[in-house]
């Protein structure tokens, strides 16, 4: 099928897109390249357009933008919306997202965005919530349960994007029968409130008896994310401090005030929590996608996997976990290190916050089961994190 691959309402590429194979299979025109989404920048040659690398790019762009194969239950959510695998749905709603603004547009149509973007226009999303949420849902029967920016989702948590009340929410669940991934991102945005750090607010919510975190969509129809994998894609990497310094001087060249130190607010919290999780699409940039500006460092986002989450042990406390800075996996102690200034942290904001966490856990101890004896163990984890850091800003 002839289409034109939009950015909100510029025209970037004019293409055959195999709706089989969901390959991009010839390049007609390129538009506005520099419109395009920013991972392909670097694939991108002007005198062959139809270079095979830059099409395969492209193509894997666009089903890296469906739900991945490693999604938490996966099986369950493609019987539910009754498909044999996530690439199914990039192209039900054009390829829309409320992560970015890119989308299919069918070449002899006059679609407008305004008229079709999720930001604007409510969609259907009862049924895709509860077959992705739900321990019990059934299958869908609604054709427009499909046309909604669920089919765009990355990451392994099952989730779901609603509206309530004019505002899309993301909620995310726990990973298999484990539901402390929504209090550690309640708690990631308790932190960063109390040390002023941009981040994205999740609350706790409840469906069907299900523990869940939400969080408003940090995106606007005129801005989106773009995640540090695909700038650091056209990079050297060095697995070394390198590619850390690298990208906040990619940064500062795009005149983004204070990366370093949004940056290092990001690894703070990571090292209160504990989050093992900071993978290069865990956060990034937000850009302005009408003047291609680069407007500031994503407010932090996905902090779930945190406080030992992987190593909990009715016995004992295992502090085995380890923190991620960039390509390399390292101790949440040596990741810290790239704080220049630790003093500037006002930790006392953080006095109580560890009986607030107690309070919370005990509160929703009817629904997740939680033993008296967990919560002390995680308290005691966060305590001593806490505790370290002080250290930290007291030398
Ligand atoms: N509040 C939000 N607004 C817009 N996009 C979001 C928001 N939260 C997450 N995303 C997008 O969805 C992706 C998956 O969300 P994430 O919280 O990372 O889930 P997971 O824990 O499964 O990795 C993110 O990488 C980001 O692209
Ligand atoms: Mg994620």
């Amino acid at each position: 099928m002839k289409c034109i691959l939009m950015n909100k309402n510029k025209e970037v590429l004019i293409v055959e897109y195999n709706e089989t194979s969901k390959f991009f299979d010839y390049i007609y025109e390129v538009k506005d390249i520099d419109y395009a989404p920013y991972i392909l920048k670097s694939f991108y040659i002007e005198n062959d357009i139809n270079d095979n690398l830059f099409r395969t790019n492209l193509s894997e762009w666009f089903k890296g933008r469906g739900i991945p194969s490693w999604r938490d239950k996966l099986d369950i959510l493609l019987h539910r919306l009754n498909i044999t695998a996530p690439y199914e749905l990039l192209d039900k709603a054009l390829g829309l997202s409320l992560s970015d603004q890119y989308w299919l547009k069918p070449y002899d149509s006059n679609i407008l965005y305004d008229d079709i973007n999720f930001f604007d226009n409510d969609f259907d999303y009862a049924e895709f919530m509860e077959a992705s949420l739900s321990t019990n849902g059934s299958q869908i029967t609604k054709e427009a349960s499909l046309k909604t920016p669920n089919n765009t989702t990355d990451g392994m948590l099952k989730k779901a994007w609603i509206i309530d009340n004019g505002t899309r929410y993301l909620l995310k669940g726990g990973y298999k029968n484990e539901t402390l991934q929504p209090f550690n991102e309640v708690l990631a945005s308790e932190i960063c409130k109390r040390l002023g750090f941009n981040h994205v607010e999740y609350t706790i919510d409840t469906y069907k008896d299900i523990v869940v975190s939400k969080c408003p969509c940090f995106i606007t129809k005129d801005t989106e994310l773009i995640t540090c994998y695909q700038i650091k894609n056209e990079m050297k990497r060095h697995d070394n401090l390198e590619d850390y310094e690298e990208y906040i001087k990619k940064l500062e060249d795009y005149n983004i005030k204070n990366a370093r130190e949004k940056l290092e607010n990001m690894y703070i919290l990571d090292y209160i929590i504990m989050n093992e999780d900071r993978h290069l699409n865990n956060f990034g940039i937000i850009r302005d996608v009408n003047t291609l500006e680069w407007i500031d460092v994503a407010p932090i986002f996905d902090n779930g996997q945190s406080l030992n989450l992987e190593y909990y042990d009715e016995e004992e406390i295992h502090i085995s976990g380890n923190g991620r800075l960039f390509y390399e996996v390292k101790s949440f102690d040596e990741i810290i290190k790239v704080v220049k200034n630790i003093k500037r942290i006002e930790i006392s904001k953080l006095d109580g916050i560890v009986e607030w966490f107690d309070d919370l856990l005990h509160q929703y101890q009817y629904l997740t089961g939680y033993s008296d004896s967990r919560i002390n163990k995680l308290c005691i984890l966060l305590n001593s994190q806490i505790n370290k850091l002080k250290e930290l800003i007291l030398n």
